[in-house]
């Protein structure tokens, strides 16, 4: 179907995006010209988060400048990761600042705006940015900006997903997680927090059990079911549930998310 030239034209701010993303990382390179690797691994993962989002916007059959949108939201999700590294010398936001957060004040200060297309991009873009890492989205957001910070949710968490696992499979998670104990068993505190609220958060995570279980967790905030599709082609679910240690209390939970993914896929 040919495109109308204004929805051409808006077909271009995700490139836009990742082009001044890689320009305002280039700034985060050593005086050896090398970039840390573990802003390289935030470099590439934010534009296998865009491909993701391409995934899922073609299978839900997302057009012009919604999809456009939400890849540019895509790209430019994790911005805030770079300042709070070389800041605070860690990822984990309990320790640091809200990287989303963050990443909005980031790109509200230095983001070229004007070179994007649509009124409400900078809005939307914005609150994406800011929402990818909340633990839930607030009750309250307005639909113009739902869709958006949901597949960009959704792309991330697969990202996440398959970053955990082969990092897991080649015996270094510690490279991506420094504080995780990866022999230890389930922290009580997650657990009380899954019995009670369903979902499990990064603050009460100890050991890589408790971040697998938190990961598991996540099918119940996952948003639509190209992203179920994906997952389950790729066996996460499955392989989490292979490699967390039996619980009373965490068996039923593992149940009722293998209920949920044959359910939304
Ligand atoms: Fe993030």
């Amino acid at each position: 179907m040919a495109r109308t030239t204004k929805e051409r034209d808006f077909m271009d701010n995700h490139g836009i995006s990742a082009e001044w993303l890689g320009n305002y990382i280039e700034g985060f390179r050593g005086k050896d010209g090398n970039l840390h690797p573990l802003l390289e691994v935030k470099r590439i993962h934010s534009m296998k988060v865009r491909d993701n989002c391409a995934l899922i916007a073609d299978g839900l059959g997302w057009t012009g400048f919604l999809r456009d949108l939400a890849l540019t939201a895509a790209v430019l999700h994790d911005a805030g990761r770079f300042l709070q590294f070389v800041t605070y010398g860690t990822f984990f936001d309990g320790a640091s600042v809200d990287h989303g957060d963050l990443g909005g004040r980031v790109l509200e200060e230095s983001f070229p705006w004007e070179r994007l297309e649509g009124e409400s991009a900078k809005a939307t873009v914005l609150e994406a940015v800011r929402l990818h890492n909340k633990k839930f989205l607030p009750a309250g957001l307005s639909p113009e900006f739902l869709p958006v910070a949901e597949i960009v949710r959704d792309s991330d968490k697969i990202d996440v997903f398959r970053l955990v696992r082969r990092h897991v499979e080649e015996n270094r998670v510690n490279d991506l997680l420094p504080r995780l104990n990866v022999g230890g068993g389930y922290s009580g505190e997650l657990v009380r927090e899954l019995e009670e609220e369903g979902q499990g958060s990064y603050r009460n995570v100890r050991s890589l059990a408790d971040f697998l279980l938190v990961q598991l967790s996540w099918a119940f905030d996952l948003n639509f079911a190209p992203s179920f599709r994906i997952l389950d082609g790729d066996g996460t679910f499955s392989w989490i549930a292979g490699r967390l240690p039996s619980h009373p209390a965490v068996d039923p939970f593992v149940d009722s998310v293998f209920r949920h993914v044959e359910a939304m896929a």
